[in-house]
């Protein structure tokens, strides 16, 4: 059977030691749900008749493997390592594109998956609103009282946030969520500890928010095996194959990205079928802001991409997602949208 497949799926079958089972029978990770099963025919359709009757462990093993993408060619990447979408595993494991021939490694308890990881030479400065959060102080300071003042704009609060958040994504359930742009984890925690997905992926651009979300768990025995990943990407570049993600979620992200409209696009790329975009912003102003008060669009110091109700359903509307719907309370936004 292993002669058949194509060789991209190959060295997984072998590499993994019989000692090593892919998922206990107690994972989380376990394709109870049929969204798992979903995933994997979009990912290898042509391979599917093939592996019919492969045991339901096997089937597992090419679902995680194939979970992450190159940043480069987005050819699903090849791991070598301990199995489990846990951090301890990703941490020991070794990402490799056979295509472009690189490699991508953990550093500092995350897996580095953006575009210049591994390079020497090349550094990258990023937008000001990118930039921001990578310092040290921000990330320290950020579930310590940054995230808190958001409230006198209208956020609900974490807790509230994420109860709602949990609506918005009920088809989901069971699958694979992306807490796009997660900061210090604040919800991916919360997701991962719902225990409602398979798998969690905490993905941020910033390496200081990486290790303060690695901190955040350490201190939580109850999230210790949790099937939460740590991952170092960029929104305009998505690790992900295309149609291969249940669901996104990115809180009080969409107005620090460089380009909402290639991020929105790059989401609408890595969601399957029926998966579900939900997330929050700054409105630039709402229905009761008077008129003096709008603020423009781009000023001098202007760094952040503040939009309008318009302007955000627009952008989603352009990049393929239906069922837009919103929720607003002063300057606070949650929509939420879905891949046909
Ligand atoms: C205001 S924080 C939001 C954190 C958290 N999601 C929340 O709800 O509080 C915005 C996050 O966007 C991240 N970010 C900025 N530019 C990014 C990019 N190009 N790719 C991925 N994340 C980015 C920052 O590092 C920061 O952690």
């Amino acid at each position: 059977m292993a002669a058949a497949l194509p060789t991209s799926l190959r060295p997984l079958h072998q590499s993994f030691s019989p000692k090593c089972p892919c998922l206990s029978h107690h994972s989380q990770l376990r394709p109870s749900s049929s969204s798992l099963r979903f995933r994997f025919a979009v990912r290898a359709s042509s391979v599917i008749a093939l592996e019919a009757d492969l045991s339901t462990q096997q089937q597992t093993q090419d679902v995680e493997t194939n979970l992450f993408a190159c940043p480069v060619c987005y050819e699903p990447l090849i791991r070598k390592g301990p199995p489990g979408l846990n951090s301890p595993a990703i941490y020991r494991s070794a990402f490799k594109c056979k295509n472009c021939d690189k490699s991508y490694t953990s550093r500092d308890n995350f897996l580095d998956l953006t575009l210049i990881s591994g390079l020497k030479e090349y550094t990258e400065v990023r937008p000001a609103m990118t930039e921001l959060f990578r310092s040290r102080f921000v990330s320290f300071l950020y579930e310590r009282g940054w995230r808190q003042n958001f409230n006198r704009s209208g956020f609900p609060g974490p807790d509230e946030e994420f109860v709602m958040a949990q609506e918005y994504l009920k088809p989901t359930q069971g699958g694979i969520l992306v807490d796009v742009s997660c900061g210090s984890g604040l919800f991916s925690r919360k997701f991962a500890k719902s225990g409602t997905y398979s798998g969690v992926i905490a993905l941020d651009y910033s390496e200081n928010m990486l290790r303060q979300c690695h901190d955040f768990i350490k201190q939580d025995r109850s999230l210790s095996a949790a099937n939460l990943a740590l991952v170092r990407a960029d929104v305009n570049r998505l690790p992900f194959a295309s149609g291969s993600i249940d669901a996104v979620h990115a809180g009080a992200a969409l107005h620090c990205w460089p380009s909402p409209s290639n991020a929105v696009a790059e989401i609408s790329r890595i969601l399957r079928s029926g998966g579900i975009f939900v997330g929050t912003t700054f409105l630039r102003y709402n229905a009761s802001t008077p008129i003096i008060f709008r603020r423009p669009r781009q000023g001098v110091l202007q760094n952040f991409n503040y939009l309008t109700e318009d302007e955000i359903e627009d952008l989603f509307t352009s990049c393929g997602l239906i069922n837009y719907t919103k929720y607003v309370q002063r300057s606070f936004i949650m929509f939420s949208a879905q891949k046909p």
